[in-house]
């Protein structure tokens, strides 16, 4: 028997006030078509950060900040000594991203917040809500760095010379990110929690195709990004002749043309994209002297994933006629399933509340991903329409968003009092 989450915090959770503060957040990097571009770390960032602790100041939150700018808000338990649970997404977008990815998961914990207040109610442990720096990737790759990071699965200093597309480090991005709100108390990475739980929006077709409202997410598929790069020499391009160029363009085409052949997939489980090429330098009548572009490969499957992804950097080798190739590759991580405890809390609560749901795969990574290996961890999927995201159109039914917070509340009640 699923058990009922406490009914009046539920009722509690305010579709109005949810939506207005999504509305609110999607005004700062506001891009034309209804979309987001809210780059981690940048001065949109910080107005988002802020906003969010306006809106906290109310509830009597414990803020921190970690050393990558994880940003973390304590509701208080009524036994300190016990692990918290942690709960949250993230506030950066993708550079022609949505109103939803993301600050949906974060605005979702801060109403539950809110609907727990006005229950008067107490859990045994603490609640942490979490708003991860830099999950996106498209400013600094890879994405979900501020989770690895304070997973332990990769060091801060790795990243801290990384730099944009303008020349700026990603360290002083985060110096000048931290610096905004010197007030908030300084944590160390990692701690021990006793579960984790993110809500977020499909960002797939799935939901919404089979009517179901609440997605019970039960694991995550592995990725591999690589960079590849192409160096070959340039030449003009109307007196050099054919014969003899070394042409980066050409040598990029097949590889792309070869790794084409190594992700074909008859069953479409296979995710293959390459996503962004810089060209240089990039006139129209020179040769190219170099070609850098993106993978991004992602498989359920772990033995595929090793498969094709280990099978990348030779293919590339073999493919280029006339250029060097060089593969690095600079983000890995496994597929995931997550923890029964989180899982079964979600669908109880999903359950209880009467709403139709599914358990489902993942496709997209999430931060949620590297918290798996630390505690248990789940998520909380809510129907976004034709599964359109990192893209302007991303949209979300209010009642959906409120919907997925709703069993939030249940789920954290189900947890926190553990
Ligand atoms: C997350 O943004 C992803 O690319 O899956
Ligand atoms: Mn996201
Ligand atoms: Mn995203």
């Amino acid at each position: 028997m699923a058990k009922k989450p406490a009914p009046n915090a539920v009722a509690l959770v305010s579709e109005r006030r949810l939506w207005d503060r999504m509305m609110a957040m999607a005004e700062i990097g506001a891009i034309p078509g209804n979309g987001v571009n809210r780059a981690c770390l940048s001065k949109e960032d910080i107005r988002a950060r802020r906003l969010l602790l306006t809106w906290a100041r109310n509830l009597k939150l414990d803020a921190e900040v970690d050393p990558i700018g994880n940003l973390f808000l304590r509701r208080r338990g009524t036994d300190a000594t016990l692990d918290p649970v942690c709960a949250g997404s993230h506030m950066d977008s993708q550079p022609q991203g949505g109103r939803f990815d993301g600050i949906y998961g974060v605005l979702a914990v801060l109403e539950a917040f809110e609907a727990l207040e006005a229950a008067g109610i107490t859990t045994r442990r603490p609640i942490e809500l979490v708003a991860w720096t830099n999950e996106e990737g498209g400013r600094y790759a890879p994405g979900a760095m501020g989770s690895m990071v304070h997973a332990g699965l990769r060091r801060l200093d790795e990243f801290l010379d990384l730099t944009d597309k303008d020349g700026i480090r990603l360290g002083d991005a985060l110096a000048e990110t931290l610096a905004a709100e010197p007030w908030i108390p300084r944590r160390p990475l990692g701690r021990s929690y006793a579960a984790y739980l993110e809500p977020h929006i499909e960002q797939g077709p799935r939901l919404e195709a089979e009517g179901k409202t609440i997605g019970v997410v039960t694991g995550i598929q592995g990725s591999r990004w690589f960079t590849v790069t192409v160096t070959g020499e340039t030449a003009h391009a109307g007196a050099a002749p054919m014969r003899g160029r070394k042409d980066a363009v050409q040598d990029a085409l097949r590889i792309i043309a070869a790794l084409n052949e190594l992700m074909a997939d008859p069953t479409d489980t296979a995710r293959f994209t390459v996503g962004r090429i810089n060209v240089s330098p990039n006139t129209p009548n020179s040769v190219a002297s170099s070609v850098q572009f993106s993978i991004d490969f992602r498989h359920p499957d772990r033995a595929e994933l090793l498969r094709r992804g280990d099978a990348i950097a030779a293919l590339a080798g073999r493919a280029v006629r006339d250029c060097t190739v060089a593969v690095a590759e600079n983000f890995h991580v496994m597929p995931c399933a997550f923890d029964p405890l989180v899982v079964d809390a979600v669908q109880n609560a999903a359950e209880g509340l009467g709403l139709s749901w599914m358990r489902m795969p993942s496709g997209a990574f999430h931060d949620a991903q590297f918290m798996q290996p630390l505690c248990p961890t789940g998520m909380i999927f809510v129907p976004c329409r034709k599964g359109i995201s990192h893209n302007v159109a991303e949209y979300a039914e209010p009642a959906h968003l409120a919907a997925g917070t709703q069993v939030l509340v249940g789920a954290l009640l189900d947890l926190a009092n553990r």
